[in-house]
């Protein structure tokens, strides 16, 4: 017999992209979800964004590279990964086994790269890209989002190199900038927006003098971004058509349905993975039941609807 709590509608449009409930992996905490398998079914999961892939393998930055701060971590991982060949021969073929959509994560330092990395995941089976324009632990990452022209002349030139949906990833910047590349990404042809990735940041250990990451400053997620990044999704929903996807210190699903209320479409849980690996689909669960005793039919009812 069906109970209650499955009767709820959860499923989201992220553009051209059904998902069941609105609940995504965020790029670079879960991997391709393998290790997850062994504590939930990723079948639960809305989609799953895999960890950022670039043209050729990084080492990433020197250890350590993550350490833990109040309400939240830094990280300094530099996009370490094996590169796209690595990815499609060993990822690709776990990810396709997913019974939910499943985006790839692309970063590079040129246009060019992205381009070709995009050109070279056509044809995969997967459901979208995102375009991570915000990396704060490499040398440049930060150089799309934080200027409108450069992130326009990158959504566009992907756009044209593939017929997958893009979600363009960005950073947190000042509102006036991050309203401007939001706009920019929306006119080049974005099917959606991620916000946000993790907060330039550092932390100190005052008896060694010394950072407490190797890089001397870090992203910082968790629940400590967690009003920051609200805001600017409500800030960024009310200019921009193309749906959200929120993310930035979800621990629970009151914090996922902020974030909903704010305007966002989806949502993305990355710190809180580490934490409690049963985090998403908890959260999950947490959201069917919400919208059953608040009797509300469909997320829909829910998203933007602020009372003002
Ligand atoms: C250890 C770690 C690695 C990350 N790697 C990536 C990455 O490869 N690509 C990316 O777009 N974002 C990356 N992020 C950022 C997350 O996807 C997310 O935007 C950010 O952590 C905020 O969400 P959270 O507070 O739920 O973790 C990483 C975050 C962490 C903590």
């Amino acid at each position: 017999m069906e109970t209650k709590t499955e009767a709820v509608n959860t499923t989201v449009r992220v553009g051209p992209i059904r998902m069941a409930n609105p609940i995504m992996t965020a790029s670079g905490t879960f991997g391709s979800g393998r290790e997850y398998a062994q504590f939930f079914d990723l079948g639960a999961l809305g989609a799953v964004v895999a960890k950022t892939v670039t043209l050729h393998p990084r080492p990433g930055n020197p250890p350590p590279r993550v350490c833990e701060t109040q309400g939240g971590m830094l990280n300094s991982i530099g996009l370490q990964n094996e590169g796209i060949e690595h990815f499609l021969r060993e990822e690709m073929p776990f990810l396709r086994t997913l019974p939910v959509p499943v985006l790839a994560s692309i970063a590079g330092h040129a246009l060019d790269e992205y381009v070709r990395l995009a050109e070279r995941l056509a044809g995969t089976g997967l459901a979208g890209i995102e375009l991570n324009l915000s990396c704060p632990n490499v040398e440049g990452g930060r150089l799309f989002c934080g200027d409108p022209d450069r992130a326009y002349q990158l959504v566009e030139k992907v756009r044209r190199s593939t017929t997958l949906p893009l979600v363009a990833k960005l950073g947190p910047e000042s509102a006036s900038i991050m309203e401007d590349v939001a706009r920019a990404c929306e006119a080049a042809g974005a099917d959606a927006l991620s916000l946000v990735n993790t907060f330039p940041a550092m932390s100190l250990d005052v008896r060694r003098r010394r950072s407490r990451l190797g890089t001397m400053t870090g992203g910082l997620s968790g629940p400590a971004i967690k009003p920051i990044a609200i805001r600017m999704v409500w800030e960024i929903s009310r200019i921009v058509k193309i749906p959200i996807i929120g993310m930035g210190g979800i621990m629970t699903a009151e914090d996922a349905l902020e974030f909903i209320l704010a305007g966002a479409t989806a949502i993305a849980v990355g710190t809180a993975s580490f934490a409690n690996p049963l985090a998403i689909p908890e959260i999950i669960e947490g959201i069917k039941s919400f919208l059953n005793e608040e009797g509300i039919q469909s997320l829909d009812e829910l998203r933007g609807r602020l009372n003002i």
